[in-house]
């Protein structure tokens, strides 16, 4: 389309100014130049949650909120979960295409190699509580690797940067499975590269007296799955926290552990582990009725539905329902399942959901499936975390390539006190005789 540009005219000075238009935006500092007067700063936008801001631009993930697409570099997620590993989509998530057989190989080797953590990381995880929450101990620990490898802050070197992201690809399921054990009193599982990224996070977890633990091939190939659609989701709150802390050239471990921070809140990634409390306080299918009820008074949100981006299915949860399936076959049925179909059924045909657009996102069936895999409900987040690692650190890797990259600093509408005069403590708490 020819004469990509906005003509505003500001009423105030009736000045008209012309501003190019790209990519369906407009860069907010041309409004600078719309002022009253020359002491004026400038107009700004004030965009509270970043509801109609773009904060970067990224060619990782594309999604299509209306539609329900969701593409990492390019590929329908539907075609990679069911043809790729994890680390398949991982190289491509990072990499920008899919790997060769060779590649593929490499890299594997490569992140495999890097499960191991350094044992004084133990010590300090067995000075956790017994009951400590499992997403606390990682978001600790990751911080903690920044002070193992001083290497990762010259964040400027790309090999240097590459380093810390095998690294940390490949101590996350080892920390969460160290985190884990740590609750049981049960002694840490060493690593085993030899296995498949998934399969190796079960045996770190699950492994008992048994000389070698066999992972059931049904449920690594689930976790696998469930790892790639978790894998990257564009500018959600935690890439974004992921943006900002690496935007003051922080090292990646520190960024990481920001990005956990913000994954954990229960409107993000704590969800899922929400809807398994709220599953289980609904208790019954004849709760629903009365659960929808104190949801449409705005007593309760209905947790693992609505999405930002989102106003039609959410794609993921969609692949998600067909996993549980399979996982159903080999571990029996979550009866939870049958509350969240007719929550889902019901919510789906009232108003008040249709209105908002709200549909089940990717946290409302997947602590299902991770329950009835032998999942602890804290542990739910932890496994939205491992795989988002990889869509944190090509999001903050692509940041660094950046040649818009700027520390993230933004602005403010300022409605405080105008400028007043100090008060001796002697005459505080009796402002009259000070206004006066
Ligand atoms: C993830 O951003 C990402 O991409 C995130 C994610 C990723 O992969 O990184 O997809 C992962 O975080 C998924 C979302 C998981 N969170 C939940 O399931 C928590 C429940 N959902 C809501 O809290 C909410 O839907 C959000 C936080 C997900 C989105 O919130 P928005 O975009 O700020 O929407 P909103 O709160 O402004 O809601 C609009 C309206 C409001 O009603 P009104 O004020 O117009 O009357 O919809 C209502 C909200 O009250 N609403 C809900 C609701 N979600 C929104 N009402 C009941 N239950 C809900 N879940």
């Amino acid at each position: 389309m020819d004469n990509e540009t906005l003509t505003i005219t500001d009423n105030r000075t009736n000045q008209n100014y012309t501003i190019p238009i790209s990519h369906g935006t407009i860069r907010a500092m041309d409004l600078r130049q719309i002022k009253t007067g020359p002491d004026d700063f400038g107009l700004m936008t004030y965009d509270p949650a970043f509801m109609n801001t773009a904060s970067c631009q990224s060619a990782i993930t594309f999604l299509d909120g209306d539609k329900g697409i969701l593409r990492y570099r390019g590929y329908p997620i539907e075609q990679l979960a069911e043809h790729c590993t994890f680390l398949e989509v991982a190289y491509l998530l990072l990499n920008g295409e899919l790997p060769t057989a060779d590649e593929l190989a490499y890299w594997n080797c490569d992140v495999m190699r890097h499960t191991m953590i350094h044992e004084n990381v133990k010590k300090f995880m067995d000075g956790f509580h017994h009951d400590a929450h499992p997403m606390g101990t990682l978001l600790s620990t990751v911080a903690a690797l920044s002070t193992f490898y001083p290497d990762a802050r010259n964040i400027s070197d790309p090999k240097i940067r590459r380093k810390q992201i095998v690294r940390l690809i490949g101590k996350m399921p080892t920390l969460a499975a160290y985190a884990y054990r740590h609750r049981l009193g049960l002694p840490y599982i060493y690593p085993d590269p030899e296995l498949s990224y998934t399969k190796n996070y079960m045996h770190m977890l699950w492994k008992r007296t048994e000389p070698k633990y066999e992972a059931n091939p049904v449920l690594a190939h689930a976790l696998e799955v469930l790892f790639i659609l978790h894998a990257d989701h564009e500018q959600n709150c935690s890439t974004s926290a992921m943006r900002a802390v690496g935007s003051s050239n922080a090292d990646p471990y520190a960024t990481t552990a920001a990005a956990i921070s913000a994954l954990w809140g229960p409107l993000h990634g704590g969800a899922n582990e929400e809807v398994l409390r709220m599953l289980g306080e609904i208790g019954s299918k004849d709760h629903i009725p009365a659960f929808i009820d104190q949801v449409k008074e705005g007593k309760r949100k209905l947790m693992g539905f609505g999405h930002r981006v989102y106003k039609n299915y959410d794609p993921r949860a969609r692949i998600i329902k067909q996993v549980a399936e399979e996982v159903f076959e080999v571990t029996g049925r979550n009866p939870k399942i049958d509350i969240a179909l007719e929550l889902e059924r019901i919510a789906l045909s009232d108003d008040y959901f249709i209105k908002r657009k709200l549909y089940p996102n990717v946290d409302f069936y997947s602590g299902i499936i991770y329950q009835a895999m032998g999942f602890t409900p804290d542990q739910f987040t932890v496994l939205f975390g491992i795989p988002r690692t990889v869509g944190w650190l090509a999001q903050w890797d692509e940041m660094l390539s950046d040649p818009d990259k700027k520390i993230a600093r933004p602005r403010q509408v300022y409605t405080g006190e105008e400028q007043r005069d100090f008060v001796p403590i002697t005459l505080r708490g009796q402002r009259e005789l000070v206004e006066a």
